[in-house]
């Protein structure tokens, strides 16, 4: 290796660089350096995460060869920007504004901004969003909005016409914590670059430690012969190649399961390192530890695999045809099911409606496109315990998983959570923690394994793909009288179930469906493992839901608004669980949405006249709080002797608003004692120091954190009670011997919740709480390409009391970025191009309006904390189908399998020029519909 040594000028200071000119990046260099707001995301150009500044040009620093950066170049990077203690004004923008969630795009954007506003201070915010498109600076989290809000905020600053203060959030003012807009206690750090993300933390390591890389299964379906790794082994650097005989446990993660009616034991096998078989691209057959990452990677390619290939089935049409072999031996590739009645048999109603629709549909395979990649860290502490830092959605069921698959006592296990960019869900499932594990175990010394774009796409788990028939009737005056749905869930080659049950539950959700029935299937095939998505379930089942309605509607020739007014559940109705909604707000929302839907539609008949495909599309459903009556929390609240509160608890933040929503509630819990904001200390996301506060799922967080909060102030405060009614200090409780720490439980088990649903009629009432939405898209299709424009975006929706605006309405921006993502574009199909975020479809700003809004109806719920429910997943419910919905008004193309990629519109587009008819024909999901459900009926469990 031969080095070169470059005077530059970084951040104001000339400093001499160190480096390989041939194979180091800019990006590399300036982390080497200590400069860790330059972050690594997709290293390839993509994302825009390592923006700097480069002699007065925004440039990607992942893709700048140090042979590239001339001697004397000029470089600001985001710790030249500002500092906490002197914040530039778009970093107190991003921070007022809600532009920091996860926080890990948050650095790259801000320099990129800041770019543009030494050319330009008084832009448009079309100009901005055209030069985040140009350098291509992607976020997943924030819908993109709040960042235009936070860019044109700064830019008033810098000329002038305001003052930071203006655009700083009134701390002393704050007279109300509970619904307001303070801002995340971790944004300043997000901000300024001195978040320490997982790669970040690999960086700060001492040295002697094992740096990881995987080697992927080279086919999605072989039973492995033999892996051969003694050319591996005498790589340089190389200090170990583990395969599945050194994985010290099971080998086998625990699913999540079973449900009730399942063909023999269900699935049990999801290898840690594949051994006998591999069942999907993403099985990793062989680890390696090495003194580099590089020295890793490149030892890993030198894995040889010698595999029996066998029969491949990428969907679950194909894996349940009866000369389909079975994907794990002695199981059915379609082992589970669900059935639903309500009502009287639908077949008669069938028979005799004057209107009826009907169609099959298809969801795709959904990756969850976080910018970061998996990163975590492993390592035997000083207190003799297995020590994860990590980006995790589940302490609790990870330690649980972790302790069989790698034979390591549970309580050994301590859990603490890196800076984390983002998961929306993947990390429920712990794979790549246990390939830490068992390095940790084999090689005993500190490991850190840092994931390529590409590896991190293909080794964790997606949202899994359906399948659906499904048909609706209604009357003359357009009520529906009947409706049937038959899903089949494919779930890859691993499953975790709890989805499952969501599809047969949340299907017409918010309507009166007087007759029903529905079969929920689930099985195997050998597409990458379905695990956690925000909106679990339910972006499925509306997808059928929401075109059968609107189809219905067209045969009524009813407005779809007029045909959802009549249908929607008013009280008196059941679900189709045959259980009372807990709220009926949708006939309300819909008055609410009634004056932007018209508005919606004004404008796109204006647009029509002029000869553009433009249409207004509608969707309305909800969505679960909670994981139902196996729920609960603890926290601890503590005082301390200065008579500040330590709040603890592990509700997971990886940039949903943790650690707000925990100040939030601490403040209004502890409203008596007057504790102010800044009086609150947050302990959070360590296993070893904090209560187990359940998993970061299920829109369940600030709903059960809340209540256990309440219950640990409500503790405290009695505590701290004098006979007078004033509060002992910390010292007079300590002179009196009364504890000074508390734990605060919320517990759903008695709380008269069904289990799940009824294995033989799906009856059943699983939640406390529910969130509710309907959503208007005002779309344009190019019908000479296909391509779809979302123009204007409204959600109306009731999520109870909200907490704290900003982050609920960050979860919304983002949610529903992720629902036109799906709606539009986002794929993963485990084929070569999916290991990027371009390849599998990630929204761009410009693929999402700017013309987003929120309304909200903020009933309060009677069992939630301060009125609240959840918020996350209503934003990614049915929302995607207010889009598909308006494509078809807009150009009479009803795309049936998602997404609408431009391919599809303009195929449906030219046959339908064509009088052809766009129905796809019946998917064929193992058995016969209504056979199976007689067969149910008659075998019940
Ligand atoms: S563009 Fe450099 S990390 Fe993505
Ligand atoms: S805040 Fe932008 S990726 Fe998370």
């Amino acid at each position: 290796m031969r080095l070169e040594r470059l005077n530059l000028n970084i951040n104001g200071v000339d400093r001499f660089v160190t480096c390989d000119p041939e194979t180091d990046t800019l990006a590399e260099v300036l982390r080497r350096m200590g400069l860790t707001g330059v972050k690594i995301g997709c290293n390839a150009g993509v994302c825009g995460a390592c923006s700097i500044i480069l002699d007065g040009e925004v440039v990607r620093a992942c893709t700048k060869k140090m042979k590239r950066v001339a001697e004397s170049s000029s470089i600001t990077t985001i710790e030249g920007i500002g500092t906490p203690q002197h914040l530039h004004p778009l970093q107190q923008a991003w921070i007022t504004y809600g532009g920091a969630q996860c926080g890990f795009c948050s650095p790259g954007f801000i320099v990129s901004a800041y770019g543009l506003l030494q050319q330009n201070q008084s832009p448009t915010r079309e100009d901005v969003r055209q030069w985040f498109k140009r350098h291509h600076n992607i976020c997943r989290c924030t819908g993109y909005k709040p960042l235009v809000d936070a860019v044109m905020a700064a830019a008033e600053v810098m000329r002038g016409d305001k003052t930071m203060a203006d655009i700083t959030y009134d701390f002393e003012g704050e007279t109300e914590i509970y619904g307001s807009r303070h801002p995340r206690p971790t944004a300043l750090a997000k901000v300024t670059g001195l978040a320490d993300f997982g790669d970040d933390v690999e960086l700060q390591l001492p040295a002697g430690v094992a740096h990881l890389a995987i080697v992927l299964a080279e086919a999605h379906h072989a039973d492995i012969i033999s892996i051969d790794t003694s050319e591996a082994e005498a790589m340089p650097g190389v200090m170990g190649v583990l395969t599945g005989k050194d994985v010290k446990g099971t080998n086998s993660l625990p699913m999540q399961g079973p449900i009730q009616r399942q063909r023999g034991t269900g699935i049990r096998q999801f290898p840690v390192i594949a051994d006998k078989k591999v069942c999907r691209r993403g099985d990793v057959v062989a680890v390696v530890a090495a003194d580099t990452r590089q020295h890793a990677r490149e030892a890993a390619k030198k894995v040889k695999q010698n595999l029996d290939v066998l029969p491949t089935y990428m969907t679950f049409p194909e894996a349940v045809m009866p000369t389909a072999v079975e994907i794990h031996p002695g199981i059915p590739n379609w082992y589970m099911e669900q059935p639903v009645f309500k009502g009287e048999d639908t077949a008669e109603i069938f028979e005799d409606a004057p209107f009826t629709a009907e169609g099959s549909f298809y969801t795709q395979h959904e990756p969850h496109l976080t910018i970061e990649p998996d990163t975590l860290q492993g390592y035997w502490g000083t207190d003799g315990m297995m020590t994860l830092q990590c980006k995790s959605h589940d302490f609790g069921e990870t330690r649980d998983a972790l302790s069989v698959a790698c034979g390591i006592d549970r309580e050994n296990i301590r859990m603490t959570l890196n800076a984390s960019g983002a998961a929306f869900g993947y990390t429920v499932c712990p794979n790549t923690f246990a390939l830490v594990v068992t390095a940790v175990q084999n090689l005993d010394m500190p490991c850190t394994f840092t994931l390529s774009y590409d590896e991190f796409k293909h080794v964790t788990g997606k949202r899994m793909a359906t399948f659906s028939n499904g048909r609706i009737a209604c009357d003359e005056e357009g009520m529906i009288t009947a409706a049937e749905y038959d899903v089949a869930l494919d779930h890859g080659a691993y499953g975790f179930v709890p989805i499952f049950l969501n599809l047969t539950s949340l299907g017409f959700h918010g309507y009166n469906i007087p007759n029903f029935k529905a079969l929920g299937r689930g099985g195997s095939s050998n597409h990458n493992f379905n695990t956690s998505y925000r909106g679990f379930g339910s972006p499925q089942i509306s997808t059928t839901t929401e075109s059968l309605i609107d189809m219905a509607a067209e045969k009524a020739g009813i407005d779809p608004w007029e045909f959802r007014y009549k249908n929607a559940a008013r009280p008196g109705d059941l679900t189709i669980n045959q259980r009372p909604y807990l709220d009926y707000p949708y006939p309300k929302l819909l008055e609410m949405a009634k004056p932007t839907y018209d508005a919606y539609k004004a404008e796109a008949e204006a647009r029509r006249a002029a000869g553009r495909h433009t249409g207004v599309g509608m969707s309305m459903g909800g969505f679960v709080v909670t994981i139902g009556m196996f729920d609960s929390a603890e926290v601890a609240l503590e005082l301390n002797p200065d008579g500040t509160i330590t709040h603890y608890n592990t509700w997971e933040d990886l940039g949903q608003g943790g650690d707000i929503g925990t100040l939030t509630h601490t403040v209004k819990a502890l409203e008596p004692l007057g504790i102010k904001p800044s009086q609150v200390k947050l302990v959070m996301n360590d296993s070893k120091t904090c209560p187990d506060t359940g998993l970061a799922a299920a829109s369940r967080s600030h709903y059960v954190a809340g209540l256990a909060t309440i219950h640990a102030a409500g503790q405290l405060m009695d505590a701290m009670r004098k006979e007078d009614g004033s509060y002992r200090t910390h010292a007079e409780m300590v002179a009196a011997g009364i504890p000074t720490k508390y734990v605060g439980h919320h517990d759903q088990f008695n709380m008269g919740l069904d289990p799940g649903l009824d294995p033989n009629t799906g009856q059943g009432n699983r939640v406390p709480a529910f969130m509710y939405g309907l959503n208007l898209a005002l779309v344009e299709v190019d019908v000479t390409t296909g391509k779809t424009n979302v123009l204007r975006f409204t959600w109306v929706g009731d999520v109870g009391v909200v907490g704290n605006m900003l982050s609920v309405e960050g979860q919304g921006y983002g949610g529903l970025s992720h629902s036109i993502g799906f709606a539009l574009s986002e794929n993963y199909d485990a084929q070569d191009k999916h290991g990027t975020m371009i390849g599998c479809g990630i929204p761009q700003i410009d693929a999402i309006p700017d013309d987003m809004n929120l309304i909200f109806l903020e009933t309060p719920r009677p069992l939630g904390p301060h009125g609240s429910s959840g918020c996350s997943e209503v934003f990614q419910s049915c929302n995607h189908m207010a889009v598909i919905n308006a494509i078809n008004n807009a150009c009479g193309v009803r795309v049936f399998a998602l997404p609408a990629t431009p391919d599809k519109v303009k195929a449906g587009w030219e046959a339908k020029q064509r009088g052809e008819d766009l129905t796809p024909p019946k998917y064929f999901l193992g058995s016969d519909f209504e056979e199976e459900l007689e067969w149910i009926k008659v075998n019940p469990v």
